[in-house]
């Protein structure tokens, strides 16, 4: 169990930029940096609890870089189950579109999984079309494990997987744009991605009003 550092101040300067210093490091630069602060009297335990926004926080951000041993592998047929429950929430949920059992399991080889604990917590398949182009699908992670890297994970496995296809453009048509410009796509327009239309638009009711943004990533050669 890790210990913190205690309070002995309450008038040291403001720390609401602890945060942002804190993202992208380890547990022990964290640590250092917020000991060393503190040490320095540059920081109270106050202006750590309220930069990030209670000792809990602190301790979340803490726990998620310990917990973080969740890894992404291809998918198989002992995770239907799991496959049919993730895409069925995100589907009833509007963010995906539904998926038969047997769909699944005739495309197994295209999904890849991510497990942490011994569990699947996210998915996601890569669809080639005739084309060559490549599509992102069933893209979720569990809903109470977001934003822990789970997803970036998941695309970048499977943008892996079409580097060594030698898929040159993967796209995605999407209601989290945020989450995919992160990632390194660009927006792009529906029309550039015709096999799309012909393939899932066609028949989609929602297809004269879609709110479904087009977002696109070219992949560089994979130098073998
Ligand atoms: C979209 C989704 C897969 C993202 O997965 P996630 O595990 O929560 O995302 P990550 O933690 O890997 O996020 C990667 C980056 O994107 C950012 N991000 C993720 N979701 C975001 C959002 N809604 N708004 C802004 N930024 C977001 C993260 O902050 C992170 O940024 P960082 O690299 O600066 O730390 C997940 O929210 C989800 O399952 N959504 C519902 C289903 C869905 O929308 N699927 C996509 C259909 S195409």
């Amino acid at each position: 169990m890790r210990s913190y550092p205690m309070a002995n101040t309450d008038h040291s300067p403001s720390a609401f930029v602890i945060k942002d210093e804190l993202r992208g490091l380890t547990l022990d630069e964290i640590f250092e940096k917020v000991a060393g602060m503190y040490a320095g009297g540059k920081l109270s335990l106050n202006d750590i609890m309220k930069a990030t926004e209670s000792i809990v926080e602190l301790n979340k951000i803490f726990s998620k870089q310990e917990e973080h041993h969740f890894f992404v592998r291809q998918a198989t047929l002992e995770d239907v189950d799991a496959l049919m429950k993730m895409v069925d929430f995100w589907a009833k949920a509007g963010q995906n579109l539904p998926r038969k059992r047997n769909d699944i399991v005739r495309n197994i080889q295209t999904f890849a999984v991510c497990v942490r604990d011994h569990e699947v917590v996210g998915c996601a398949c890569l669809y080639v079309y005739d084309s060559g182009l490549a599509e992102i699908r069933s893209l979720g992670v569990s809903p109470v494990i977001q934003r822990q890297g789970q997803g970036k994970a998941i695309v970048e496995f499977l943008l892996k997987r079409a580097a060594r296809m030698f898929i040159k453009k993967v796209f995605v048509l999407t209601r989290s744009p945020e989450f995919f410009s992160r990632v390194g796509f660009v927006k792009t327009v529906k029309e550039a991605l015709p096999e799309k239309i012909l393939k899932d638009c066609e028949n989609c009711p929602k297809r004269e009003c879609c709110d479904e943004i087009a977002f696109i990533r070219e992949i560089p050669s994979l130098t073998i």
